[in-house]
């Protein structure tokens, strides 16, 4: 069979699972699988997430286990109505590549394809795209102006911070999660092409092995210092913390953004030569739980809240005062919290000193960007600073979700 039969194959293939309702971009699909009690849940690696619903997919979602980030600028010259053409196109194309169809079905010889078929033949597994508008967005470019949110700014200087100009900001986000790596590379690959000429590349990342936990039907997973991490994030499940502390509401000062949250991304190094070399109980110290079971060093399991007021053998307290999570903690920052959703990272090896290139890209959704900087503001005296740097650092708004017919720009632009 030649290439390009194979292609239009796949087209059809594709078709043809998604009006059965369930997604796989080509090949066999769920619908075809015998079926098994796991399906549908987290972790059946053929199931689809809905792209529509009163938030987008992406944050409340069970966290997948890889991430394709991607930050783009509007390129000089582009137009209010490129922009909102650009979010209309962006629109179709994610509701298709979520249901786990190519992004056009028809591709002539003559021009180039129409989706560039690297997902071609890998289930969807569980893909998700947010995307977000970052402060210059409203900056007069484009006529928005009056109605950019008044928590969107820049961060401001924080604490064990030395940011790379080149993993800086961006005018619009998009934020593509799945079990497939590939499938999500595919999503920011392809929204990227489609916007050719509108929009550019301002960076981008890769993560694998996802940092947190964000439904209850998941088990803890762990970050590049071996640690179990997400053990007290927020939960989906938890209305109303979500509805506290991740959607914006009434609060805001722009209606087009309620049901909406605020993304933010830290690229953290870890340099794991330095951690790798700690002795256990010191890496214990910093984090302030204990390595393998992930119990607060004051006691218990897991779950167990930690009690910041015990104390160990001699009087100290049992969670160091410098512990990353007695500092971190909602119980130290009057009440604050965040909805981790980070990814591990790696850039390769620095090839002056040859060390790993990796650590953390954090990415937090919150009602306002002002519970990170609140957060990173109380984590100036972290233990674990002398083991991390943030090296990159973004803001975006996330709008709402959409209903089937509605657009990305509709609430922004209207
Ligand atoms: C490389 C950087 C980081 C690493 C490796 C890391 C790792 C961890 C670990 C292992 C935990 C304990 C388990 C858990 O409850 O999730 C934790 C908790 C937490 N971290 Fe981080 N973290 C990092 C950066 C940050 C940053 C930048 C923030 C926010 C500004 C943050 C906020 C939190 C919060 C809110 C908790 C929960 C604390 C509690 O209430 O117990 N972390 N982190």
């Amino acid at each position: 069979m030649s290439r390009r039969r194979m292609l239009a194959g796949a087209g059809a293939a594709g078709t043809g699972l998604v009006a059965g309702g369930l997604g796989g971009y080509f090949g066999r699909g769920a619908a075809e699988r015998p079926r098994s009690p796991a399906a549908g849940i987290a972790g059946d690696s053929t199931s689809t997430v809905s792209f529509y619903g009163e938030h987008q997919a992406g944050i409340a979602t069970p966290a997948q286990d890889r991430l394709a980030f991607g930050s783009l600028n509007v390129v000089a010259g582009a137009t209010r109505s490129d922009l909102r053409e650009l979010l209309r196109q962006w629109t179709t194309a994610a509701a298709r590549m979520t249901a786990g169809k190519l992004v056009g079905d028809v591709t002539t010889p003559y021009a180039p394809p129409v989706d560039t078929g690297e997902a071609v033949g890998s289930p969807v597994s569980r893909l998700t795209i947010t995307i977000g508008f970052g402060p210059a967005l409203f900056d007069g470019r484009f006529g928005l102006a009056t109605r950019k949110p008044a928590a969107l700014a820049q961060l401001p200087p924080l604490p064990n911070e030395d940011l790379d100009p080149d993993y800086a900001g961006g005018d619009l986000c998009i934020q593509a999660c799945s079990d497939d790596p590939l499938v999500a590379f595919h999503a920011v690959r392809n929204l990227a092409r489609i916007g050719m000429g509108i929009v550019e590349h301002n960076w981008m990342e890769l993560g694998f092995g996802r940092t947190s936990t964000t439904a209850t039907s998941q088990q803890t997973p762990r970050n590049l210092l071996g640690f179990k991490d997400g053990t007290r994030n927020i939960r989906a499940e938890q209305t109303s913390l979500m509805n506290d502390y991740v959607w914006v509401g009434r609060e805001t000062d722009q209606p087009w953004l309620r049901g909406g949250s605020y993304l933010v991304a830290r690229k953290i190094r870890i340099f794991v030569e330095s951690w790798d070399r700690d002795y256990l109980q010191d890496q214990e110290h910093v984090i302030g739980r204990a390595k393998i079971s992930g119990a607060p060093l004051s006691g218990g399991t897991e779950f167990t809240a930690p009690d910041f007021r015990a104390t160990g053998p001699g009087g100290q307290p049992a969670i160091p005062g410098d512990a990353h999570i007695r500092l971190a903690s909602f119980e130290h920052n009057n009440g604050t919290r965040i909805l981790r959703r980070g990814y591990s990272f790696t850039d390769g090896i620095d090839p002056q000193a040859g060390t790993l290139l990796g650590g953390l890209l954090f990415i937090a959704f919150m009602k306002s960007p002002a519970q990170f900087v609140r957060l990173q503001t109380a984590l100036a005296a972290d233990a674990l600073n002398e083991y991390t740097q943030h090296t990159g650092s973004a803001v975006f708004a996330c709008p709402p979700g959409l209903r089937p017919g509605q657009q990305f720009g509709d609430a922004l632009f209207s």
